[in-house]
């Protein structure tokens, strides 16, 4: 874990048709989260994220709104998807756009590659099409439609018809890997997570696989196929060159060195793309296969998948307007099992932000510290004598960093934030039971009083170390109010529980601030 080495996390690329919502949000964050983690780790984290800004579906959005398909990623590049790095509070290390010349001209760099090796070769395809998730669908894919499409198949995630579409195209042999990427899930068994994702595409991949269509001539909104014009490459194939071109594919070889293979997170929906077609690409290729596929679940709204065609779509500002960047990570990754589907609610974000971040985390930091300022003048006491009470806290401190990092290390965000509020629910209790305020009122409690104020500083310590990837903005408060020394995110985040503290405290305004208003 602290070697300096490289770990690099991408979330998915997202389409530009729409605006971005809290699903989309959601990934975003717990890249990041992972990514900061390493980072404080002593790793070199390198996170990527992006946008898909080829394919039909934003062609027919941009000409909708009587602009051209660049003109209208342009627009919500700048307008709404950078601006969501700001919203949820993203340290990204590059953003990637499928128009931008690195990617375009390495992609069909890696084409011309594939086509060279005779793994691309023309054929016909006449099958059923689902532009929401440009994508041919299979028979199984499809569901009667309801409502306006009554009478209809629709695709099942999207709820809208399908188109058939008879094309001469290009394929990728993809079927002559089917079984080396079995070999590769055998051999690899962290290699798509979590376990029943990886089950659900060993199936899917022992039915045996297709070649894959890799072109479109019906449109012209995307890479060109290097050895026919008159073809662009299916926006699938053009996505997933992402994560290499980025990272220096064809153009950088020291980079890509450095930082290949990835992570990847992606939502459920994509997993198949990521796990199945995606490294037979990159065997195909002679590149490294990436070092895991993660696959998360959905946020559902009223039990549907939230989204933006069903107007469940939630912006997350309406949420960190009210409630704050720290308070929209800490909540998904607290309250979602990372990899399973998760109910948003508004009742449930605003409990869990009282309880457990106003009352549990934030409460806990104003009490120590404005009793160090009134008991101590603000000093940190230096005491040398410890009770038990005290080495339970210092050990559930190393439990916490130790449970955490290991936690991490599955990507299990959830499990690591529990195993890190156990420090919280821990102080909490100390406090209540050691009543510093009582052992202030006369001289014969000082020096527990000044052992109590120490263990709960250093606990608080350890805290904002810990918690520094989930809720940055308020750990950064708390560390400055604690005089800790240098940056908090510097503060090795596998030895948190070593912090020994600064000299003096200031005051820390309300970590959580109370808040007033009716959500819901
Ligand atoms: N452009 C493709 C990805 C290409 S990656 C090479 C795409 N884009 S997307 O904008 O539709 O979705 C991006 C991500 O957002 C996906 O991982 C998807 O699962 C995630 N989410 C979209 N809606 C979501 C929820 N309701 N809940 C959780 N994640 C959701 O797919």
């Amino acid at each position: 874990m602290s070697d300096g080495s490289s770990f690099y996390i991408t979330t998915p690329i997202f389409y530009v048709n729409d605006v971005p919502h809290i699903g989309h949000a959601y990934t975003e964050v717990a890249a990041d989260v992972l990514a900061r983690w390493h980072r404080q780790a002593g790793e070199k984290a390198w996170l990527l994220t992006g946008t898909d800004e080829h394919g039909q579906k934003i062609l027919r959005t941009a000409t909708a709104n009587g602009v051209t398909p660049k003109e209208w990623a342009d627009r919500l590049v700048e307008t709404a998807w950078k601006p969501l790095l700001q919203t949820v509070d993203i340290k990204n290390d590059d953003f990637i756009r499928t128009t931008d010349e690195r990617h375009e001209v390495n992609a069909q760099k890696f084409l011309q590659h594939l086509y060279d090796a005779g793994h691309i070769y023309t054929g016909e395809y006449e099958g059923y099409y689902c532009v929401g998730c440009e994508e041919y669908k299979q028979p199984s894919d499809l569901i009667d439609g309801t409502g306006e499409f009554a009478g209809q198949q629709v695709c099942a995630i999207h709820s809208i018809p399908v188109e058939l579409l008879h094309e001469k195209n290009y394929f990728f042999r993809m079927s002559t890997f089917a079984d080396q990427l079995l070999a590769l899930y055998e051999d690899n068994p962290d290699f798509v997570q979590p376990a029943a994702a990886r089950n659900e595409v060993i199936s899917f991949v022992k039915q045996g696989l297709s070649d894959l269509s890799i072109s479109r001539s019906s449109f012209d909104w995307g890479i060109k196929v290097p050895w026919d014009d008159s073809h662009v490459v299916y926006v699938w194939f053009d996505a997933l060159l992402n994560y290499i071109t980025a990272a220096g594919y064809g153009h950088d070889d020291e980079k890509f060195s450095r930082l290949w293979p990835a992570t990847h997170i992606v939502g459920k929906d994509i997993l198949r793309f990521h796990a199945v077609i995606w490294p037979a690409m990159l065997l195909a290729a002679g590149i490294e296969v990436p070092r895991r596929v993660f696959g998360h679940g959905w946020l559902l709204v009223g039990g549907e998948k939230m989204s933006k065609s069903k107007l469940t779509g939630i912006a997350p500002s309406q949420i960190t307007d009210t409630f704050g960047s720290d308070a929209f990570r800490y909540y998904f990754m607290r309250a979602i099992s990372f990899g399973q589907d998760g109910s948003f609610s508004w009742e449930d974000l605003s409990a869990r932000y009282q309880s457990e971040l106003a009352n549990g985390f934030g409460n806990l930091a104003s009490r120590v510290i404005a009793m160090v300022v009134r008991y101590c003048d603000g000093e940190i006491p230096t005491p040398t004598v410890f009770t038990e009470d005290d080495e339970l806290i210092r050990a559930t401190e190393k439990r916490a960093t130790d449970a955490a990092g290991e936690a991490i290390s599955r990507l299990a965000i959830h499990e690591a934030i529990a195993a890190i509020w156990e420090l919280v629910d821990e102080l909490n209790g100390y406090i209540t039971s050691q009543e510093p305020w009582a052992l202030a009122k006369d001289h014969a409690g000082r020096t527990r009083l000044e052992a109590v104020l120490y263990t709960a500083v250093r606990g608080l310590g350890t805290l904002a170390v810990l918690l520094s990837p989930v809720v940055p903005q308020a750990t950064a408060k708390l560390w400055q109010a604690l005089g800790g020394s240098g940056e908090l995110t510097d503060v090795r985040i596998d030895q948190a529980w070593q912090w020994t503290g600064g000299t003096h405290v200031s005051p820390l305004e309300a970590l959580f601030p109370r808040i007033e208003v009716t959500v819901g």
